[in-house]
């Protein structure tokens, strides 16, 4: 099997801060991991605060052309009002080392994490939270005026399911859970609050005209896309609880200038909604199955939800200590996506995600990077598949990985 994408497609790997930085001290995460029980903390992460350049050229020297990474909120204003000139510096520097090395810079700015003080503050649910963001997108704006991609807010969706998991654990009605680790508890993750997604939405607007009005960029958010299916006879529920986890999201962005997708699995929705993830052992690290057909679903629903906003996949990756399957799903995920650029959806990119072994949000096993990474001396080890990525970048052709899975293909 062979697929081929067109000249000028986007190609590269996305990273957050809070999971690779290292010592973000100032988030409401490193507190979080400092107060519950079973979460490992991110302290170093891997260092990539001071080895951003050493990251960026091995994606460049691979043959890729474009970086997803954060500027952290948390960093550029530590105290309400106060930004940081050095901050700001350093992630501009970022940003013009990618532009130096060929990579074309995607700016997440709010990934997961806020200031430990918007937390305090009562985060996206207090009235002052829209201010608040766009007082921190007004200053940051500063040094984005050439990023061709910015995205706001990093699954809304996520965002807002995690804001439910916490006040499940506060209550002591649930232990902690990571939000992107389903482990072997067969958990099904709780659904976003509405009255959540509604603010972050507002957000992401109010956000978006900043941008529009100080950059010259494509503006979008990213969403959690869970390609999700009904059970038979469960259609009704899963238009249900579609809108709840994911087209709320999408519905937001529509008028954007791009959609970003995130896909990793499939989930069945049933008349009491997800189905957890049947134990198997071609389930990945994280418990999800192994479903690279997933990103041609999830960009194909986005594509009409949104009514036919251009999409950059900006996440997609498993989970596994296999990189021959890393290989083996990149491709057949890659396959899928064609298929549907082939079918008239519009797609701008593709950004792996990670380029790292990363801080997955209270664990460390979990690896989904590119680059593997020794914790105690930093050193970075590129993997097989950031060669064999970087020859795709290349090339604009996926060959092979035409395996059997259990989807439509
Ligand atoms: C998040 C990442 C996370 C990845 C893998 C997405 O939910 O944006 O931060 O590491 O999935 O679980």
């Amino acid at each position: 099997m062979s697929s081929t994408f067109p000249h000028g497609f986007l190609w590269g790997a996305s990273t957050a801060p809070h999971q690779i930085e290292g010592n973000n001290i100032n988030s409401d995460w490193w507190f979080r991991e400092q107060h519950t029980p079973g979460m490992a903390l991110s302290g170093d992460a891997v260092d990539s605060y001071h080895r951003f350049e050493e990251d960026m050229r091995l994606l460049a020297d691979a043959g890729l052309n474009a970086y997803r990474f954060g500027i952290e909120w948390a960093r550029i204003e530590p105290i309400p009002g106060h930004f940081s000139k050095a901050e700001l510096a350093h992630y501009r520097r970022m940003i013009e080392t990618a532009q130096r090395l060929g990579l074309t810079p995607v700016v997440t700015l709010q990934h997961f994490s806020t200031p430990k003080w918007f937390a305090d503050e009562g985060g996206w649910l207090h009235d002052r939270s829209i201010e608040r963001f766009q007082s921190y997108v007004g200053e940051a704006a500063a040094i984005l005026g050439d990023v061709p991609w910015i995205c706001t807010i990093n699954e809304p969706n996520m965002l807002a399911m995690i804001g439910t998991m916490m006040k499940l654990a506060e209550a002591g009605t649930s232990d902690w859970q990571s939000p992107t680790v389903e482990g072997d508890t067969q958990m099904v993750l709780p659904a976003p609050d509405p009255e959540v997604g509604q603010r972050l939405a507002a957000a992401h607007h109010a956000a978006r005209e900043i941008l529009r009005s100080k950059t010259d960029a494509a503006v979008g958010w990213t969403v959690a896309n869970q390609a999700l299916t009904a059970k038979p006879e469960n259609q009704a529920k899963l238009v249900e609880e579609r809108y709840l986890r994911e087209d709320l999201y999408l519905e937001a962005a529509r008028g954007d200038g791009f959609i970003g997708v995130q896909a990793y699995s499939t989930q069945e929705i049933d008349a009491n909604g997800p189905v957890p993830h049947a134990p198997s052992p071609e389930n990945t690290q994280v418990g999800t199955a192994y479903r690279p057909d997933s990103l041609g679903m999830a960009v194909r629903h986005s594509w009409e939800v949104t009514e036919g906003v251009p999409a950059l996949i900006t996440e997609n990756g498993i989970a596994t200590a296999d990189d021959t399957r890393r290989i083996d799903y990149t491709a057949q995920a890659l396959h899928a996506l064609a298929s549907a650029m082939d079918d008239g959806v519009e797609v701008a990119g593709y950004l792996h995600w990670s380029a790292l072994d990363n801080y997955e949000w209270g664990h460390w096993e979990p690896t989904f990077g590119l680059i593997a990474v020794d914790r105690e001396t930093f050193e970075r080890q590129p993997k097989p598949s950031l060669a064999w990525l970087g020859n795709v970048a290349k090339t604009g052709t996926v060959e092979g990985g035409a395996r059997a899975f259990g989807g439509e293909h």
